[in-house]
């Protein structure tokens, strides 16, 4: 799972604006301005599968960066956010599924396009339940399966052909393919709301492109946990 991320890493945030014609900044400036609308004045904030730290960054822009964690397992990738961002501390290395932070420690968690690479989803969502305080938001960037009223529409040219070929022009194929791939197989982000719906309740659900093929989405953590065995 890591491979596709250690491979692109130098090149990520270029083909990132390059395939998405820049418009993954505009997504990610609004989900955090309406995480940080709801929750001012976090007390932590963690940047799950942060990358090369997009989100991080922005979230530094209005709380101070002792308070901001980003997180990822992957290492070349955040080495490039280093470089990017000096400015952010707290770079962790570790993945969704086992957190090394305290239970309830947590005021907004986010997530932007790393769900779908995730080993074990359910896991990785207690572990996000586990370490958000009561009352705390979970924000979320993600892509879904190409939705089935598109399915002979420009969208899956592009999406099947034309992504991994650009990857092959960057001699990244095999991870582009990865990438439309785990899309392609992921749930809808309804279900993804079903999924969630044991720990969080749904605040925001928007559908960004193409009438689901990325969804932003806000959920906040339920106060009396179901399953409470911390
Ligand atoms: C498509 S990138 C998204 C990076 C960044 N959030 C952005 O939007 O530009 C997906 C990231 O998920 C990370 N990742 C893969 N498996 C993970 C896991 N189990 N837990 C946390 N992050 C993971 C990868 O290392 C990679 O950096």
């Amino acid at each position: 799972m890591r491979q596709p991320f250690h491979d692109i890493a130098l090149q990520y945030d270029f083909l990132n604006d390059l395939l998405s014609f820049g418009i993954h900044r505009f997504w990610k400036r609004r989900l955090v301005a309406m995480l940080l609308k709801s929750r001012p004045q976090p007390r932590l904030v963690l940047d799950i599968a942060t990358g090369t730290g997009d989100l991080a960054a922005l979230f530094s822009k209005k709380v101070q960066t002792t308070s901001i964690i980003p997180l990822d397992p992957c290492s070349p990738m955040m080495d490039k956010g280093k470089l990017r961002f000096p400015h952010l501390k707290n770079w962790t290395v570790g993945r969704a599924e086992a957190l090394p932070l305290k239970s309830k420690s947590v005021s907004i968690a986010s997530c932007a396009f790393g769900i779908r690479n995730f080993s074990a989803r359910k896991l990785a969502f207690q572990e996000i339940a586990r370490v958000l305080e009561p009352g705390g938001l979970f924000g979320i960037l993600e892509i879904h399966p190409i939705p089935a009223k598109l399915r002979y529409s420009p969208f899956r040219l592009f999406w099947n052909s034309i992504v991994p070929g650009i990857g092959m022009l960057f001699k990244q194929r095999a991870a582009y393919e990865y990438l439309r791939d785990t899309g392609a197989g992921f749930i809808s982000s309804e279900d993804m709301v079903k999924e969630l719906a044991y720990a969080f309740k749904l605040k925001t659900h928007k559908k960004l492109l193409a009438g689901g093929l990325v969804s932003l989405m806000v959920f906040e953590r339920i106060n009396e946990p179901e399953n409470n065995d911390e």
